[in-house]
């Protein structure tokens, strides 16, 4: 199979979504691209660990090394460059990227985020808040979406979503366990299979 397709994703933290990826990519479910680089804003992120043990190569760009947003974007994106990337996934990547990053991968970055868009969603919602404020709320029912990325944060075209069940005794640690394993585990491959098999198409003809 023609792997052309070289993928980045973009993580800040512990990576179990990145796990979830590099578990695809093993066993055949994400076939159309390759897992290329692991890019992270944070020097301690988990992540880094778990692309290196995986062979993926890893770089870090810190955010308060760069003057403005507009440098530090300058610098992810010299990297994508460097490895020449395709696609971006965010996996747990906690920077909200501007408009002028965004239309450089039109409809080429994925995100996850860990509720039912539009609940719970936009600039400040991202983490454990997502599922304080579910449980705060009362809902019953919350999950997973996986969208593209433009320029309003959560904003765009989604791709793939999976409802999870909120049960009496959840704390939000417990929730975002559930969501996890039941839902952003599944469908950040099964969208990143998606898109990169409809690039790797779009690049055959
Ligand atoms: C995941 O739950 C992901 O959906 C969320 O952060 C966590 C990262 O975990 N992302 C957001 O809230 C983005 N708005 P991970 O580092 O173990 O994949």
């Amino acid at each position: 199979m023609k792997r052309d397709i070289n993928i980045a994703v973009l993580v800040s933290g512990g990576g179990t979504n990145l796990a979830a990826l590099i578990g695809a990519e093993k066993s055949g479910d994400l076939h159309s691209g390759k897992l290329a680089l692991v890019v992270s804003n944070k020097a301690d992120a988990y992540a880094l660990q778990r692309a290196a043990d995986a062979g993926i190569p890893t770089a870090v760009v810190q955010r308060k090394i760069f003057a403005d947003k507009a440098a530090f974007e300058d610098a992810i994106l010299a990297v994508l460059d460097e490895h020449h990337i395709d696609m971006i996934v965010l996996a747990g990547f906690m920077c909200i990227l501007s408009e002028r990053f965004t239309r450089r991968y039109d409809k080429r970055i994925l995100n996850v985020h860990p509720s039912l868009i539009p609940s719970f969603c936009g600039e400040g919602f991202y983490g454990l808040k997502v599922h304080e404020a579910a449980l705060e709320y009362g809902v019953k029912v919350t999950g997973a979406t996986v969208h593209f990325v433009n320029e309003v944060p959560d904003g765009g075209e989604i791709i793939l979503q999976k409802a999870v069940e909120i049960l009496p005794d959840d704390t939000p640690e417990t929730l975002q366990r559930r969501v996890m394993e039941q839902a952003e585990w599944k469908i950040l491959p099964q969208a990143t299979e998606l898109v990169a098999a409809k690039l790797a198409k779009e690049k055959d003809v």
